[in-house]
């Protein structure tokens, strides 16, 4: 009796250590990644979301800003002659960004996150895309909405940017923790 009880113990101790050596490799083959999380928001949803995204895979947080902070006027979808009506009615618009400059040699897997508009991704992120050259680079794309999917806009920028190596995007009006648990699995 005394040997069976022996023999449970020390497999239930090994099962034990080898789960816990192998989350131990997992964190740290994930913190050995470079990650970046860029994100455009002007009223603070996706803002949010890539706060805890960036935590979560412990990434570095940019945020993409534009030269000219769009006021809550520009952003009226109602009135044909906004500021985001007009760029968002002319696919070669892009309009200039400011903020601090990337070096993107020091990433090796980016999340993009942006609000949807007009069913695309706001045309500052087209900017963002060709300032840089993000080509082979690794782009995880995630968004927020009223209701519309994030589909339209992942097909539209697979389209215009080819060179890039898009993942497969998400919507993440659900809940954080929802957001949290994808960010984790898409970069194993
Ligand atoms: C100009 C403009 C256009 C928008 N177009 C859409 C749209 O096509 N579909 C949708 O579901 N939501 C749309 N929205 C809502 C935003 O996607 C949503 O509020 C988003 O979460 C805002 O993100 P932010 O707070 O990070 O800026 C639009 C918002 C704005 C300002």
């Amino acid at each position: 009796m005394k040997k069976i009880i022996l023999i449970i113990m020390s497999l239930l101790t090994f099962s034990c250590s080898s789960k816990a050596q192998e989350q131990t490799m997992n964190a740290s083959r994930q913190s050995e990644k470079k990650i970046l999380v860029a994100y455009f928001s002007c009223t603070g949803t996706t803002e949010k979301v890539a706060n805890a995204i960036a935590k979560t895979v412990n990434g570095k947080l940019y945020r993409i800003t534009p030269a000219t902070a769009y006021t809550s006027a520009d952003l009226d979808w109602n009135n044909k002659t906004s500021r985001s009506s007009i760029e968002m009615s002319d696919e070669n618009s892009r309009p200039a960004l400011g903020g601090e400059a990337l070096n993107l040699k020091n990433y090796d897997v980016i999340f993009l996150g942006y609000p949807i508009w007009w069913n695309v991704c706001p045309r500052p992120i087209n900017t963002f895309l060709e300032k840089y050259d993000f080509s082979g680079k690794a782009i995880i794309p995630f968004a927020t909405s009223g209701s519309s999917s994030i589909a339209n806009s992942v097909t539209l920028l697979k389209k215009l940017y080819p060179k890039i190596k898009w993942k497969e995007g998400r919507l993440c009006n659900d809940n954080i923790k929802q957001a949290e648990d994808w960010a984790r699995q898409i970069i194993k």
